[in-house]
């Protein structure tokens, strides 16, 4: 019923679950002895969340925040807003932040300079990232797919708050938008 509304698929189910694997390989690697704060950004970090944290095998603790950026719609409105702050003591404290997607990197240059600021030492793990999108500088530490200029719904990523529940990660067909 979802599939109708999109006209292709960009990274696959089975692309996710491959690349959550190997990044998660990576994470243990990184975090073994570190007990990090994983900290996903709500909510389109949920799945991709609850995909790669089975592969981290590691002692980790995890906390969410919600911050926005966009209104609805496709489009940026430039501004980050602090919804929900996160309920874990950070100072001087590893965090691993989870993010669907980079864009114009805002979200991401606002939550680390703010962690960063109260102490922490912060990374950011990103199941997709759009550079071409880049308005601000700020780099992921991993990356799980780097796509084209796309707007984006699935595995976590919204078109006005819907999509979020699809399996995989695709472009809408434009008639959607257009509604
Ligand atoms: P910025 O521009 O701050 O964007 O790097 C980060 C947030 O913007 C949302 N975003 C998207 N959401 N499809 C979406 O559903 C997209 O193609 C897209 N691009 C950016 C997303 O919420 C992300 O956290
Ligand atoms: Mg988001």
């Amino acid at each position: 019923m979802l599939e109708k509304d999109i006209e292709k698929v960009l990274v696959s189910e089975e692309e996710i679950r491959i690349r959550s694997t190997e990044l998660g390989k990576v994470l243990t690697e990184e975090y073994k002895d570190k007990d990090p704060l994983v900290l996903g950004i709500l909510r389109g970090s949920v799945p991709f969340m609850a995909e790669l944290i089975k592969h981290i095998d590691a002692h980790m603790e995890m906390d969410f925040m919600t911050v926005s950026s966009y209104h609805g719609g496709t489009k940026s409105s430039g501004e980050v807003k602090l919804i929900m702050d996160v309920d874990t003591a950070i100072r001087d404290r590893e965090i691993l932040i989870v993010e669907d997607i980079i864009d114009t990197g805002r979200t991401l240059k606002y939550l680390k300079e703010l962690l960063e600021h109260r102490g922490a030492h912060v990374r950011i793990v990103t199941l997709l990232d759009k550079p071409e999108g880049r308005i601000v500088e700020i780099e992921p530490d991993w990356t799980g797919f780097t796509i084209p200029n796309e707007f984006v719904v699935g595995f976590g990523l919204d078109y006005e708050n819907h999509y979020r529940n699809l399996p995989y990660v695709g472009v809408l067909k434009e008639e959607i938008y257009s509604n």
